[in-house]
């Protein structure tokens, strides 16, 4: 008869019980190393597919533009309300506490100005984006401008580098101030830099077309905010694109421009992870900018 210490040996394996193969929630993205993988979820929700980022690199190109002029102040109110901060390594070290949780994914191409060529950039290293503990790096590239072979090749070797060490890649489709932000440019733009290995892309929202867009870019799609609209306008847009399949946006004047950031924040965020309906959002966002001007006022 076996004595105690051969119970505490025995050993049950359940093979009964066969192991599951799970799929990956992000299109185009199962075949990723784990840490890549792991990388992604953060970035996007595994339960709504989605993500809300806040971007707020804009500082790198035009100096202190109006709602970042302290982003100290701006930024941490909307920290809790938002998934992604999408930012320059100056701005997170010294304007975001290391005690955050929120995923970063940081701008590693620079170089360039508003007050000379914009598509002119290099990129940062990859050991710094692992140094700051980073999600995912963001790369420009000016598809049909100047210094589109530069910036393809910023893509090209940061796509490299980062799978070396499991960092995604989000590639961003910058469009020069000459160029029409259509479906045929948008959808050529964003397939070049999925094939060169992008493992998200963001873009921008246009009509007509931009359902074919993300139809022929085999990777997940945010998309920018662009310039600052009203706020229901840019509810609608937010709404229209995850409609169209987005996965979600990564928008910066559109919230920290807003009338209230905070409220906007949380309005966009019901558009994207609660399939919100743009009006219910904008009631949303107005409930919440009363109660602030109501807390202000006491
Ligand atoms: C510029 C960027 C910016 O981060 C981003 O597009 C700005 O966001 P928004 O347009 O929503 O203000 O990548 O190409």
């Amino acid at each position: 008869m076996p004595g105690p210490e051969a119970e505490k040996d025995k050993k049950d394996f359940r093979p009964q019980i066969p192991m599951k193969t799970e799929g990956f929630f992000l299109r185009g993205s199962a075949s990723l190393d784990w840490g890549m993988s792991n990388r992604l979820s953060r970035i996007f929700n595994p339960k709504s597919g989605r993500t809300v980022m806040l971007a707020f690199d804009h500082g790198y190109i035009m100096g202190p533009t109006t709602g970042l002029e302290r982003m100290d102040l701006d930024i941490l109110p909307l920290e809790p309300h938002i998934d992604v901060l999408m930012c320059t390594r100056g701005a997170l070290r010294s304007c975001i506490p290391a005690t955050t949780s929120k995923p970063v994914c940081l701008r590693l191409s620079a170089g360039a100005t508003i007050l000379r060529e914009l598509s002119m950039e290099m990129v940062g290293d990859i050991d710094e984006a692992v140094r700051l503990n980073a999600a995912a790096v963001a790369v420009q590239c000016y598809v049909g401008e100047p210094g589109e072979h530069a910036t393809l090749s910023n893509l090209v070797r940061t796509v490299d580098a980062g799978n070396r060490v499991g960092m995604p890649t989000m590639g961003v489709t910058a469009v020069g101030k000459e160029m029409a932000r259509d479906a045929r440019y948008l959808g050529l733009a964003t397939r070049v830099l999925a094939e060169l290995g992008a493992h998200f892309i963001k873009t921008y929202f246009c009509e007509p077309g931009f359902e074919d867009v993300v139809a022929g870019c085999p990777v997940p799609i945010v998309i920018a905010g662009g310039k600052k609209i009203p706020e229901l306008e840019a509810l609608k847009m937010a709404r229209r694109a995850v409609g169209q399949g987005a996965c979600g946006v990564d928008m910066g004047r559109n919230i920290f421009c807003a009338e209230d950031p905070v409220a906007m924040a949380q309005a966009v965020r019901a558009v994207v992870h609660e399939n919100e309906k743009p009006e219910k959002a904008f009631d949303l966002y107005q409930t919440l900018k009363g109660e602030a001007k109501g807390k202000k006022k006491r």
